[in-house]
């Protein structure tokens, strides 16, 4: 999680980083690159990343039923390696193409780690901290964006000769994984619901809860895994097709667009221009905002409940991106610039109590071991295509409708709301057999009924099949 985070913060290192890159390519070249051509290759960088973690993310479902749970994360860090080495290389290489294929490699691996991690995590948690633990994957992803921020300071890593250095660096924890992650079990429900081996499973959840009592746990797992025999293989258009799932799913993707489309990765330091904060600081300041309130959803989350923090946190985002259009409109006014750096703070803030951090590790709650993996991929994969959908349009859309922009995420924000307070179920303390057995029990027809046209619940679709991607 902290690699996913370091590789989103390091593209905010100093502009100069950018120039750099290109500078040690025009040599290369033998003549200089226009002004453009240096935008157009860092534009690049940027959203190959996402490209990266949309192949990544899709992926997800197939590697994990082929090498399990452990295997596939120890196997992904291979990505994170060679796509820092290409990254780290590129300086002495002379060459902008390694940075972007090492950004696509480096993306490919945090599409598999927005996956794996939460899985996994969600797997092997006890259900009354499952939140608690589950937020744990975003409070790397915040650090990892501070760190890289931190690191990408002109006095330390973000300098003419280090820059290399700096986008390499994401090689240190997959290295450190490599090595810890053999010292971890196995995910015990993948163990025994889908490999049927009782004695590793109990194995494993001695190991994880550090007591022999583990009856429980297994006598849940068992309940599941028998119902799940009932289930044939899930695929992907199986989950769009039974009705058992299909509202599971819906609800999966819209939370995973709502984080994205919520504009979080839209709002920068631009934004507060003009308040005397040099931007960097901003930046930093933002990073330290996002992480405490991570910290802040970390405790709340198993108390107040996902669905509650989710909506208090897409309700705040809201307020503040009206604020920063009223901000950003009446600039004339200095004092207004100052409500700008509290609109955007109040953004990222709201962003870490909900919408931040719960789409990630919900998916994994809201399905069973058959599905989930399935389910993984589908969910991260929208999440990947709105990050570079709202990466590659943002500046366009900012260009035509100037200080405006913010009003379309005010209102995709209410909409999420609306469909946060209909749909999402509640899944605090509950087991995994419980929240899908909820869904079923809305459904009605069995797991491979023919699909009807109404909602699962009879209703119809707050948000329709044919709105989402
Ligand atoms: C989430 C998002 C990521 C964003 C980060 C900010 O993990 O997936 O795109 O940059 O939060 O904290």
């Amino acid at each position: 999680s902290l690699q996913f985070g370091y590789n989103t913060g390091v593209i905010n290192a100093p502009e100069q980083v950018c120039v750099c890159v290109c500078n040690v390519s025009q040599e290369r070249y033998g003549e200089p690159f226009e002004d453009g051509t240096v935008t157009t290759v860092w534009s690049i960088c940027v959203a190959i990343f996402s490209v990266g973690g949309m192949i990544g993310s899709f992926s997800v479902g197939v590697i994990v039923n082929k090498f399990g749970r452990r295997r596939s994360m120890l196997l992904s860090n291979i990505l994170a390696v060679v796509g820092a080495s290409l990254m780290g290389l590129s300086g002495l290489s002379r060459s902008f193409e390694m940075i972007i294929i090492g950004r696509l490699v480096i993306g490919v691996f945090c599409g598999l780690v927005t996956g794996l991690t939460p899985m996994y995590v969600g797997e092997i948690s006890p259900t009354s901290v499952r939140g608690a633990f589950g937020t744990l994957h975003q409070l790397g992803v915040v650090i990892g964006i501070l760190v890289a921020q931190i690191f990408g300071l002109e006095l330390l890593l973000g300098s003419e000769h280090l820059w290399p250095l700096l986008l390499a660096l994401t090689a240190v924890p997959a290295v450190l994984q490599t090595i810890m992650l053999p010292f971890c079990p196995e995910s015990p429900r993948y163990l025994l619901i889908v490999l049927n081996q009782e004695e590793e499973a109990r194995k494993a959840l001695v190991h994880l809860r550090g007591t022999e009592d583990v009856e429980d746990d297994i006598q849940e797992m068992k309940e599941e895994g028998m119902k799940m025999s009932l289930e044939k293989k899930v695929t992907i258009p199986e989950l769009f097709l039974s009705p058992l799932y299909r509202q599971p799913i819906i609800i999966a993707i819209v939370l995973q667009l709502s984080q994205q489309l919520s504009g979080i990765n839209a709002v920068s330091s631009r934004h507060i221009k003009g308040a005397e904060i040099q931007p960097i600081y901003a930046t930093i300041g933002a990073g330290i905002v996002n992480t405490v309130f991570t910290v802040v959803s970390l405790f709340l989350v198993e108390r107040a409940g996902r669905r509650t923090l989710h909506l208090i946190g897409l309700a705040g985002m809201a307020a503040c991106a009206l604020v920063l259009t009223v901000s950003l409109v009446q600039k004339i006014y200095p004092p207004m610039s100052y409500l700008a750096i509290v609109a955007v703070f109040g953004f990222v803030a709201s962003f870490e109590m909900g919408p931040g951090p719960i789409p990630w590790f919900i998916v994994a709650e809201l399905f069973s071991q058959g599905p989930r993996p399935a389910a993984m991929a589908v969910s991260g994969f929208s999440n990947w295509t709105a990050n570079f959908l709202v990466g590659v349009s943002f500046l366009k859309l900012e260009e035509v409708l100037g200080p405006y922009v913010f009003i379309i995420f005010t209102v995709l924000l209410i909409g999420f709301f609306i469909f946060t307070f209909l749909r999402v179920p509640e899944t605090k303390g509950r087991t995994f057999d419980d929240i899908a057995q909820g869904f079923a029990a809305k459904t009605g027809p069995p797991a491979h009924a023919p699909v009807s046209e109404a909602g699962v619940d009879g209703l119809p679709e707050l948000f329709g099949n044919k709105s989402l991607p």
